[in-house]
């Protein structure tokens, strides 16, 4: 059952605490990716056109319980107001005196951002007090910060039990897609995972792996199922306590008939550094002093290959070390391999992997990049996440 939508709520003239994920990245006092706060759009314009008093609040990075400077939200809201086209409030605190009288002088239709809530103990803590004080600014509760969502904090789990509560509509957008890659209706299904750390996705595999039709294994982590295999893997980052784990999986696949590939051909680099002399040598002949950076451009081809004909993709994880340019060919291609796959449902998992998309371009070809990180991640193995259970439990009473 999913949780109760936004649109049930009776939301005219009222004030409605809407919880987003504008966890953003600042560079020199700007946000340099947007994707966050424009993916909540749909959600604050409807309220507005539906004449409710929107009171916005997030998170901004890790401060600890206290304030830090640097993540106020004040670039947030600047760049919010640019996207809007309308002004934003601000309040530079979320609970207490100040965030009232924010609160107050709103009218209907308006909107408001209050602080980094972070900058209080009681938002990680879920702490009774904070979340009343919370609470009482709003009427009623929408969360759509899917990206949070995996973190039972005030502002997600403890407010749903004062106010009557839905899923915004990127929240529902989120459970929907990555839903759908769940119960995998549409096959074949190929999961095409990278990045540093066969630890990072050990749920996701141990929760996908039966679904699967196609495993395609790229990035870091592939050094170690590499290493299972028996192969040297030069001076590459092996996680020797994940080498048995990896040794399952591909037994577990050959056993149920999952085709699984590895890279044939890689990029390697003598440093772990952007500007390090490279070679591309085959997967099973890496040199000692060498590590892997990149997956070749053979193995793009077979994994474009292996791809075609797929009605179900999900990539979670980039081919190489994608942050320095001399080893984002892998993933570029790949990318666009994804990206051309025109009868498929293709879903990116959100993080390092959506930021490559969303750098080249691509986003608008896939038919949905998440904009969670670690929350799609749990969603992905399994796991319930604590602000859709809690939109479950309790929230939507009343209204
Ligand atoms: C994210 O960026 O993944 C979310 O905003 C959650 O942030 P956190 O890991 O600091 O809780």
């Amino acid at each position: 059952m999913p949780p109760r939508s936004l649109r049930s709520l009776d939301v005219a003239g009222r004030r409605v605490l809407v919880r987003v994920d504008f966890n953003v990245p600042l560079r020199d006092g700007k946000v340099s990716d947007d994707s966050r706060i424009a993916a909540a759009l749909p959600t604050i314009s409807y309220l507005m056109e539906s004449r409710a008093r929107v009171i916005l609040c997030s998170h901004l990075g890790r401060p600890g319980g206290a304030v830090v400077e640097a993540e106020r939200l004040a670039p947030v809201v600047q760049r919010l107001q640019e996207l809007l086209g309308s002004e934003v409030a601000y309040a530079r605190d979320c609970i207490g005196a100040e965030a009232q009288r924010a609160v107050a002088a709103l009218g209907d239709g308006q909107v408001l951002m209050l602080e980094n809530l972070r900058f209080h103990s009681g938002e990680e803590e879920n702490a009774p007090e904070f979340t009343r004080e919370l609470a009482a600014l709003g009427e009623a509760f929408v969360n759509d910060a899917f990206g949070a969502a995996h973190r039972a904090h005030a502002s997600i789990v403890g407010v749903t039990r004062y106010l009557p509560s839905a899923a915004g509509f990127l929240l529902e957008r989120e459970v929907d897609a990555l839903g759908r890659i769940l119960s995998s209706q549409e096959r074949p299904f190929a999961a095409v995972l990278g990045g540093a750390k066969v630890s990072d996705k050990i749920g996701v595999l141990e929760n996908l792996l039966g679904k699967l039709d196609l495993l395609l294994v790229g990035g870091g982590m592939a050094a170690t199922f590499l290493k299972a295999q028996g192969h040297e893997v030069g001076d590459s980052l092996v996680e020797e306590e994940r080498i048995e784990f990896a040794g399952k999986i591909l037994a577990d696949a050959s056993a149920s008939g999952v085709r699984i590939l590895l890279p044939e051909d890689v990029v390697v680099a003598r440093e772990f550094s952007a500007d390090s002399p490279t070679e591309t040598v085959p997967a099973l002949a890496v040199p000692s002093g060498w590590r892997i950076m990149d997956v070749g451009p053979q193995t793009v081809v077979r994994f474009r290959e292996a791809l075609q004909g797929c009605a179900t993709v999900l990539w979670n994880g980039p081919m190489g070390v994608f942050e320095f340019p001399a080893f984002a060919q892998g993933t570029r291609e790949l990318a666009q391999a994804i990206a051309n796959l025109k009868d498929a449902v293709t879903v990116v998992g959100g993080g390092s992997t959506a930021e490559a998309v969303m750098e080249l371009g691509l986003a608008p070809s896939m038919t949905h990049v998440s904009t969670g990180g670690g929350a799609s991640l749990e969603f992905l193995e399994g796991r319930e996440l604590p602000g859709v259970a809690a939109l479950l439990a309790g929230g939507g009473a009343g209204a």
